[in-house]
């Protein structure tokens, strides 16, 4: 295990905002994963794209640390992991018109009526990651739920910043992207049918 390899960004260490040159030692593009979760997704992309910077935001401790683990065991270079509340950590640390995409996958639903202003897809973090794009960067973002999908929807198409690069729906692998996160396998094995929107920063 190349436990050596240091995955972990921590806050003491960095002076907002970030520099990713001086954090991955490279100007690679930075691509962001938020809530990680098993982590499976990033392992996979950042595998198929040794040439690509990512990171990943996650809230829970519990799968931040197993992360770790994972991105070390797997031997990764390009990968950085941050423990953390997404919205505070892009409006505090991420540089502006920095990011190359952004992907966030089957963000929890919290299906009750009463709990809908928790879910984490609401329209000030999304205005807040148009100012963190590359302008022709994108959002990609995959969902089971299709009120939740509906929602996103409506966030989007009331924000000028962004255009629509498609909206698919499928219930297997492979339809649209190479690369799997641990839901999206979970779900596909069960039939359910996924949600896959994606946006182009304009
Ligand atoms: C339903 S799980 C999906 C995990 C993974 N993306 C996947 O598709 O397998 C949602 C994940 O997002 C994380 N999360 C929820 N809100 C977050 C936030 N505001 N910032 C960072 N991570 C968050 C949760 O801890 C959880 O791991």
């Amino acid at each position: 295990m190349a436990d050596h390899l240091n995955v972990e960004l921590k806050y003491a260490e960095i002076e907002p905002p970030m520099c990713w040159q001086q954090i991955f030692g490279n100007p690679a593009p930075v691509d962001i994963e938020i809530g990680f979760g098993k982590c499976g997704f990033l392992l996979e992309i950042a595998a198929q794209h040794p040439t690509t910077n990512f990171v990943g935001i996650e809230s829970s401790r519990k799968y931040y640390r197993k992360g770790i683990t994972k991105v070390q065991r797997a031997g990764l270079n390009n990968v950085k992991l941050l423990w953390g509340e997404a919205f505070h950590i892009f409006k505090r640390y991420v540089p502006d018109h920095s990011v190359a995409n952004i992907y966030i996958n089957f963000p929890d639903p919290w299906p009750k009526k009463r709990h809908a202003k928790r879910r984490l897809l609401q329209a000030e973090l999304v205005s807040l990651l148009a100012s963190k794009l590359y302008p022709a960067g994108c959002l990609e973002i995959a969902t089971d739920i299709e009120s939740y999908l509906n929602q996103i929807q409506e966030i989007f198409l009331a924000n000028a910043m962004y255009a629509m690069v498609y909206s698919h729906t499928s219930t297997h692998h492979g339809s649209v992207r190479t690369y799997c996160s641990d839901y999206e396998v979970m779900f596909l094995q069960e039939g359910k049918t996924i949600y896959y929107i994606k946006y182009k920063r304009k």
